[in-house]
């Protein structure tokens, strides 16, 4: 897979004209969703290396990351003329670089595509890994390739319109980052006055936070060993999210993905030695600003059975990422039922569930 060029902004015109200059294109397509088209795509207004961009507006959110808006995509990109040597500018969330970088893998067998990432989580983490695709069947990201961009470009200056629920969603990506990292970054990312952001300075942790995925992508681009890092928190954070869903009380992922955090991060006190005031941290930073999913012990046997049955897993065996310590990770652990039992009843004492 290609090394795809992530770059943090200085001025977003400059890079992005370099970002299309590198890439000879005979048509220029931007993809947008209908708040990105609101919020975002005026920021790019009068650009002259856009001026013969065509845009493609999307529904927004995750219902519309499915096959018929990525028909819609294929349909008006063959429609406008669009030929093996066009170029797709992805302008949004995680949903529209996800269905948008798989809508240039697959149009005419795969043309090239730029990201620039409007949200937190798609900034830190969907738009960056050649991951794409679309939920198909009622499950998520079913059909999809592994398809870089050509470019990855992050201007933090489109976050001044995100809701804070999509900040903090995205921003627990980031704490997951700091943990499989540097004690330097964690400390750093706990600190992080959220209510009051300095934008200059979360641009920073931004940078150094997609550093990290960058990091370990370009060491396994595939997912068969240190990705998997990228794990951490997941195993039970989709369980959570699957669980909300099923009771129609849905949860942005990195909701799920926080609280997840905290029982791994016991699993891994336990199991890995990983220290307790670190734990203790990191359960007050969940606690204080994500709130607690609730869920009681008749809870428990239906999360274990989604556990099981996530696709990160071989044979029914739970596959965890743990840690001995920040940035010292163990890949593929697994715990018995008794201790994530145990790991449950500690998430609900200590947040309060
Ligand atoms: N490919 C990967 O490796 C990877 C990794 C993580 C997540 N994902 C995918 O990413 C998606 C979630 O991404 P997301 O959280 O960015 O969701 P999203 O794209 O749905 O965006 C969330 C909401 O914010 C709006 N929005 C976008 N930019 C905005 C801005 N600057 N100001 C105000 N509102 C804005 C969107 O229109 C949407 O309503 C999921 O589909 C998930 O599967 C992919
Ligand atoms: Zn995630």
């Amino acid at each position: 897979m290609n090394k795809q060029e992530v770059i943090l902004c200085q001025g977003l015109e400059n890079s992005l004209t370099q970002a299309i200059d590198k890439c000879p294109h005979d048509k220029l397509f931007i993809l947008t969703d209908e708040h990105t088209h609101r919020l975002c795509l005026p920021k790019l207004e009068g650009m002259p290396a856009l001026q013969k961009a065509e845009e493609i507006c999307i529904g927004a959110e995750d219902v519309h990351k499915n096959i018929e808006t990525l028909v819609q995509v294929w349909q008006t990109l063959s429609e406008r003329g669009a030929t093996r040597h066009s170029l797709l500018i992805n302008l949004g969330g995680g949903m529209v670089t996800d269905l948008g970088g798989f809508a240039a893998a697959t149009f005419k067998r795969g043309i090239t595509y730029i990201n620039i990432p409007t949200t937190l989580l798609a900034m830190v983490d969907a738009s960056v890994g050649g991951k794409t695709g679309i939920n198909f069947n009622g499950l998520k990201n079913e059909i999809g390739a592994f398809a870089p961009a050509a470019c990855v470009l992050i201007e933090t200056e489109f976050l001044r319109t995100l809701d804070a629920h999509n900040f903090f969603s995205g921003y627990a990506e980031m704490l997951k980052h700091g943990l499989i990292s540097t004690p330097k970054h964690l400390d750093e990312l706990l600190a992080f006055d959220t209510e009051r952001p300095d934008y200059e300075h979360l641009k920073q942790l931004t940078g150094q936070s997609v550093q990290v995925k960058e990091y370990i992508v370009e060491q396994d681009p595939k997912e068969q060993g240190i990705r998997k890092a990228l794990n951490l928190g997941h195993t039970v954070g989709h369980a959570f999210e699957s669980l909300a869903l099923a009771e129609n009380r849905p949860v942005l992922h990195g909701y799920a993905v926080a609280w997840g955090l905290v029982c791994e991060l016991y699993l891994s006190h336990i199991q890995a030695g990983f220290p307790k005031e670190r734990l203790r941290q990191v359960n007050l930073f969940v606690r204080e600003h994500y709130g607690c999913f609730n869920f009681d012990c008749q809870h428990y046997e239906r999360l274990y059975e989604l556990m099981k049955h996530d696709k990160k897993n071989t044979a029914g065996i739970i596959n965890f990422t743990l840690l001995k310590d920040i940035g010292d990770i163990s890949l593929n652990q697994t715990a018995d039922k008794t201790t994530i039992f145990e790991m449950f009843d500690f998430y609900r004492e200590c947040m309060g569930a």
